[in-house]
């Protein structure tokens, strides 16, 4: 008999599939057909600083009287505000057997403990925040923005008793070194990685336009590498999101050393059937390999078990490159 159970920020979760923060956890309706399809936990769609701010600053205006700025948050499509996030996290709650992680994301310091304290009171189970900050200053230090970073998170988890867990993007001097950091804030999960916006340029119109916002199944190799590279050397539990799209990859990020693997492009792909193929494909791969549970999987294959710790990673480098004339 194949257990795929699995603990998660203290949670129990039928299973390490986790839906990611996206749109498909914005409505009861989706977050129920991913629970039928079999997912473990689900994170909803983010509240993002904007909208919050477009809260903040819809009070203000109505304070002010200033219809033109009350049109222009409306002409967003941003004056609903977080009213209807704290409805859905309560809905959910009430309706859903698996564990409901919120999720905040923002750039900036002041509004993240208020907003956390509101979710946690609006019941839900853990909270994941994704600090999207894109540097584009000259004179900002690496430093003080890693800085503001454990900052965001100690404010966070000092607010809140619910757990925390923190998505970063990749793009980091030294990534264990910040996992560090955030994991003595308090952090209980690191997610590894979040999927910043994507720009390209139109040429027939000359101008701006978003990119393709799905994965493609190449993507999870960054996590793969930084998850093995962190297991053993954190007391966060660690979250792979970015290229799932069957339950090898699913397989290989655990032994890896995940706990949890979050789903979204595939998901958009292929439906909600996606997370029920790639739950079939894990649990035949278990049973094929005799693989009982997920303790003797999970971390494998990582840094923790290597016979050459200080050369994890770099000696397969050189085979890879060696190999190729
Ligand atoms: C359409 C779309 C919407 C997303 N919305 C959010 C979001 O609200 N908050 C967030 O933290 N990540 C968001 N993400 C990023 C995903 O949660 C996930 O980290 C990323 O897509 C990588 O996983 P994947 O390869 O399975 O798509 C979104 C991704 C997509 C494709």
């Amino acid at each position: 008999m194949i257990d795929l159970t699995t603990k998660y920020m203290g949670l129990e979760l039928k299973n390490p599939l986790i839906l990611a923060a996206c749109g498909l956890g914005a409505s009861l309706e989706r977050l129920q057909r991913a629970a039928g399809a079999g997912i473990g936990a689900v994170v909803l769609k983010s509240l993002f600083e904007e909208q919050l701010r477009a809260e903040i600053a819809g009070i203000s205006s109505e304070l002010d009287n200033n219809p033109e700025a009350e049109a222009f948050l409306q002409g967003l499509g941003l004056s609903d505000g977080a009213a209807w996030y704290f409805d859905l996290i309560a809905s959910a709650k009430e309706k859903l057997e698996v564990p409901l992680i919120a999720s905040l994301n923002g750039t900036s310091g002041a509004w993240w403990p208020d907003y956390a304290k509101k979710i946690e009171l609006a019941g839900a189970d853990a909270l994941e925040i994704n600090i999207g900050h894109i540097p584009n200053s000259m004179e900002e230090s690496s430093e003080s923005i890693e800085k503001g970073i454990v900052d965001t998170v100690k404010a966070v988890c000092s607010a809140v008793k619910i757990p925390v867990a923190v998505k970063i993007g990749q793009n980091f001097s030294n990534i264990p070194a910040l996992a560090g950091r955030i994991g003595k804030a308090g952090a209980s999960a690191l997610v590894l990685f979040n999927r910043y916006y994507r720009m390209d340029i139109d040429l027939d119109t000359m101008s701006l336009k978003p990119g393709p916002s799905r994965s493609n199944p190449e993507n999870y190799h960054d996590s793969l590498r930084w998850i093995s590279l962190l297991d053993g050397r954190t007391d966060m539990d660690l979250a792979a999101s970015g290229g799932v799209y069957d339950g090898q990859t699913a397989i290989k990020l655990i032994a890896a050393g995940a706990s949890t693997v979050q789903l979204c492009s595939t998901v958009y792909s292929g439906g909600f059937a996606a997370i029920t193929s790639v739950l079939d494909d894990m649990e035949h791969w278990m049973t094929s390999r005799k693989v009982e549970n997920f303790s003797q999987l999970r971390g494998h294959l990582s840094r923790r078990n290597s016979e050459h710790p200080e050369l994890y990673g770099r000696l397969h480098y050189i085979k890879a490159l060696v190999g190729i004339e």
